[in-house]
C-alpha cells in the first residue's frame, strides 16, 4: 500500500469517530466542519500535495478517492448544519455594522388621497373598478345625456384622438362601462386620470384626476346621497367639518347639486385655492337621470341610484399647502420625497 492510500484510510477512519461524536452531540458542527473543509487547515488538503508523487494511472484513480471521500464528508455533515448556517464566504462579515441605506421611495400625494378616499368608502361597501382613459364619445357624452351639439359638450374641452375616440374629460364613462357589464345593486368608486385641453397654469393642467362615486338599488333617496357624503367629509376632513350643498346642472344628474367643504383661510394658499371664500368645491353630484338608466337598459321604473364625480387635486393641494398643480405632474424627486405617508 502506498503512503497515499494509508494516509486516506488515516482519515477516512479518523471521521468516522469524529462523526460519531458529531451525532452524540459531544463536538459542535462548526469544529468538525473546519477540521476536515476548513479552508486552509482542512485536512482534506492535506490529501492533494500526495498527488505529485503518483504515477499518472494512480494519479486520477486517488483524485476520484479524495473527491469521493470529499461528497460523503459534506453529504454527512449536511444534517447537522445549524438552520443559520453562515458559509465560509461569509464569515468575514461583521454583523454588528448598521446595514447599508436603502432609499425607499415616497407615495405621490395624489395617490395618498386616492387609496385614502378608497378606504373611507370601502367601509360602507363600494368597491373599485377602473374605466379606460382612451375611450369613446358614446362612453363619454352620449350614454351620459350629453348628446352631439348639446351645450354641456362645453363645459370639458375635448382632446380628440379622431372623430370618435378621444382621451376621456372625466370618469363618468365608467359608470356606463360598469352598468353595461353588470346589474343592481351597485356600489362602486371609480378613480383614475381624466384630460382637457385647458390653458395650463398654477391652478390648472391638460390632465388631472376624478373619484367617481355610483350607487344604484330600489328607492334610493337624495337624502342617502347627502348622508353618504356627509359621512365621507367627516371622515376625510374630521368630524367637525362643514359642508354644504349648492344646487346645480349636469346633464347625467338629475337633481344636481355641488358640495362644498369649509377649509378656513389660514394662509395664502387658502386664499387662493378658495378664492377667498375659505369654501371649497369638492365634487359635483346628484340623482342618476333616467335617460342614462337608458343607454345601460336598466329600467327606471324600478331601480334609481345617484352618482358623484371627486376633485382630486384641489384636495391635494389645499391638504399638502401645494400652490402650483403642476408640481404635481413633473416627477421632481426633491417634492415627491417631502410625502412619507
Ligand atoms: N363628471 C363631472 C365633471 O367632470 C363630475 C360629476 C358631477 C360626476 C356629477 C358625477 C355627478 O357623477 O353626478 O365635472
Amino acid at each position: 500500500m502506498s503512503s497515499a492510500d494509508n494516509k486516506i484510510k488515516e482519515l477516512e477512519n479518523l471521521f468516522l469517530s469524529d462523526y460519531d461524536l458529531l451525532k452524540q452531540n459531544k463536538i459542535d458542527f462548526e469544529s468538525v466542519y473546519n477540521k476536515y473543509l476548513g479552508r486552509k487547515k482542512g485536512l482534506l488538503n492535506t490529501l492533494y500535495p500526495l498527488l505529485s508523487d503518483l504515477d499518472s494511472d494512480k494519479k486520477s484513480e486517488f483524485g476520484k478517492r479524495i473527491n469521493n471521500f470529499k461528497n460523503k464528508i459534506i453529504l454527512s455533515f449536511d444534517k447537522y448544519k445549524p438552520c443559520n448556517d453562515i458559509s465560509e464566504k461569509e464569515v468575514d462579515v461583521d454583523l454588528t455594522l448598521p446595514e447599508s441605506y436603502t432609499s425607499l421611495g415616497s407615495i405621490h400625494p395624489i395617490t395618498i388621497i386616492i387609496d385614502e378616499i378608497k378606504s373611507i368608502f370601502s367601509k360602507i361597501g363600494f368597491s373599485s373598478v377602473y374605466g379606460s382613459e382612451i375611450d369613446s364619445e358614446y362612453y363619454n357624452f352620449e350614454a351620459l345625456n350629453i348628446p352631439k351639439h348639446h351645450p354641456a359638450r362645453d363645459m370639458q374641452d375635448t382632446f380628440y384622438i379622431n372623430d370618435n375616440i378621444l382621451l376621456r374629460t372625466h370618469t363618468s364613462g365608467s359608470q356606463i362601462h360598469f352598468m353595461k357589464k353588470n346589474k343592481p345593486p351597485i356600489r362602486i368608486l371609480s378613480p383614475g386620470r381624466v384630460y382637457r385641453n385647458e390653458d395650463i397654469s398654477v391652478r390648472s393642467y391638460c390632465l388631472f384626476h376624478q373619484i367617481e362615486g355610483l350607487y344604484v338599488d330600489q328607492n334610493v333617496s337624495f337624502s342617502e346621497l347627502k348622508g353618504t357624503l356627509e359621512y365621507f367629509a367627516k371622515e376625510f376632513f374630521g368630524s367637525n367639518v362643514k359642508t354644504r350643498f349648492r344646487p346645480s346642472y349636469f346633464p347625467f344628474t338629475e337633481p344636481s347639486a355641488e358640495m362644498d367643504v369649509y377649509w378656513g383661510l389660514n394662509n395664502e394658499s387658502d386664499y387662493r385655492i378658495t378664492k377667498g371664500t375659505g369654501w371649497l368645491e369638492i365634487l359635483g353630484c346628484g340623482m342618476v337621470d333616467p335617460e342614462v338608466f337608458k343607454s345601460v337598459d336598466y329600467n327606471s321604473e324600478k331601480i334609481n341610484g345617484f352618482a358623484f364625480g371627486l376633485g382630486i387635486e384641489r384636495i391635494a393641494m389645499l391638504k399638502y399647502g401645494i400652490d402650483d398643480i403642476r408640481l404635481l405632474y413633473e416627477g421632481d424627486y426633491k417634492f415627491l420625497r417631502q410625502f412619507k405617508k
